[in-house]
């Protein structure tokens, strides 16, 4: 689908609902497998990621008993069953990893498969250490989807990750629910920590010291009754908009506030954004609204310690520091490279067409600022990100910027583009909400 999209008056200053976190929305899916009882997950982001996760749980056996635009009720009996058919994992890593931690529990034959995104993505990082604990698991050349797994009986194990990856972590730790013995996985940077802190939530014995990493023990969960605040994720590029442009304000009235996932939000006001953030309340995982406000943009230096804590987020980065006067470096985002598009390489092509001058590198960027950026036909290459990035970008570009690609947004973020369009309708008065 091609898209027309075109530049935004500099001075806005609206509230934009951003629908409930991705990552933790998968997670009160995909647990109800092992938990016994219900799941009840409210404010669930209902998107074709997700909906990847809800197909795979009730093919192991998880009944479906409420389902709302914003609340989920799921019931697990803690004993997953053989499916008859392979599980479509669809466009999402997260379904596809987390899942065949999962699929140790069930006693026969697991096959994950996803689309032609999904099958190019790297799974060796988590089939190699989910053999070790002596599974059987098949693969396409060059460990690639799809997988088969044979479940029923594993042993535990301890894990040093070489890369920081909440998806890798994830599984491992799924396994250990289900090990015979204690599960450790410790990795050279905190990824996001949801799975820890919704295991516990769910009766799981987990132990974190800073030396060996995180342990569980193998054991039965209960369900949990779940709030999904707004993804951060979704959240960055409403906050990007803002910091684009002074005398922009953009209010987002709930957002998760782990720590593990607002790297981006935090560099921004390094960066000199102006942020104002309120804390209100827990559910598990604390929520608040953040409001940002654009002003003169410094430009950035990001190296791997920064990337963990805005994985997704950081090629928006890129996008602030074509207008931040003077040379930003961002590296550490090897990453990037390996996500549902090659997005080192994407977000450069996006930028440079629309004028940025920016030197690629095999982890980053460096990107020299201020430029004034100008319409053009660019290409999301069936990356959801890449698209709301253009999108962004395209809000103070100079003319007509023709978007290929943008129905992708329906992975993470279905309303995108009807808040967008709204939000570019004149006349504009002060202080609305989309
Ligand atoms: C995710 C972890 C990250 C992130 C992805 C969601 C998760 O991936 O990029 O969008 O929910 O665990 P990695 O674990 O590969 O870094």
């Amino acid at each position: 689908m091609t898209m027309d999209l075109i530049a935004l008056d500099n001075a806005i200053d609206v509230t934009i609902p951003v629908p409930g976190d991705k990552s933790l929305t998968h997670r009160g899916i995909l647990f109800s497998l092992l938990a016994r009882g219900d799941m009840e997950i409210s404010g669930w982001l209902d998107a074709g990621d997700t909906r990847s996760s809800l197909n795979v749980v009730q093919a192991l056996g998880v009944q479906l008993i409420e389902e709302h635009p914003d609340r989920l009720v799921l019931r697990g009996t803690g004993h997953p069953e053989e499916p008859l058919v392979p599980l479509d994992c669809g466009n999402s890593g997260t379904t596809m990893r987390l899942t065949s931690g999962l699929a140790l529990a069930v006693p026969g034959l697991v096959v994950l498969t996803g689309d032609s995104s999904l099958a190019e993505r790297p799974m060796a990082r988590v089939i190699q250490p989910l053999r070790k604990l002596g599974v059987s698991i098949l693969a396409r050349s060059q460990s690639r989807a799809p997988l088969a797994i044979q479940g029923g009986n594993h042993s535990g194990g301890q894990f040093a990750l070489s890369v920081a990856s909440a998806q890798v972590k994830s599984a491992l730790l799924l396994a250990g629910i289900t090990a015979n013995e204690p599960v450790t996985v410790r990795e050279p940077a905190l990824s996001r920590d949801h799975t820890e802190r919704l295991l516990t939530a769910m009766g799981a014995r987990l132990k974190t010291d800073s030396k060996t990493g995180v342990t569980v023990e193998p054991g039965g969960l209960h369900g949990l009754t779940l709030k999904v605040p707004g993804d951060p994720s979704a959240a960055g590029f409403w906050g990007a908009l803002a910091a684009l442009a002074p005398h922009r304000s953009v209010n987002i009235p709930s957002m998760l506030f782990n720590s593990t996932r607002t790297g981006f939000f935090r560099v921004m006001e390094r960066m000199g954004v102006g942020l104002t953030w309120i804390l209100k309340g827990e559910s598990p995982e604390p929520w608040g609204s953040v409001r940002v406000f654009g002003q003169t943009l410094s430009p950035v230096t990001l190296t791997e310690e920064d990337v963990p804590a805005m994985v997704d987020e950081v090629p928006l980065l890129a996008l602030l520091a074509t207008q931040a006067p003077g040379t930003s470096v961002i590296r550490g985002a090897r990453e990037l490279r390996v996500k549902e598009s090659d997005r080192i390489w994407v977000t450069a092509t996006i930028l440079r067409a629309m004028g940025a001058t920016v030197d690629v590198h095999e982890d980053g960027w460096t990107i020299y600022g201020p430029t004034r950026l100008h319409g053009a036909s660019v290409d999301a290459r069936g990356d959801h990100r890449m698209a709301m990035l253009a999108a962004v970008a395209a809000t103070i570009a100079e003319g007509h910027t023709i978007l290929e690609g943008g129905q992708s947004v329906a992975i993470s973020y279905p309303q995108f583009f009807s808040q967008y369009r709204a939000l570019c309708q004149p006349p504009r008065p002060e202080g609305r909400s989309l």
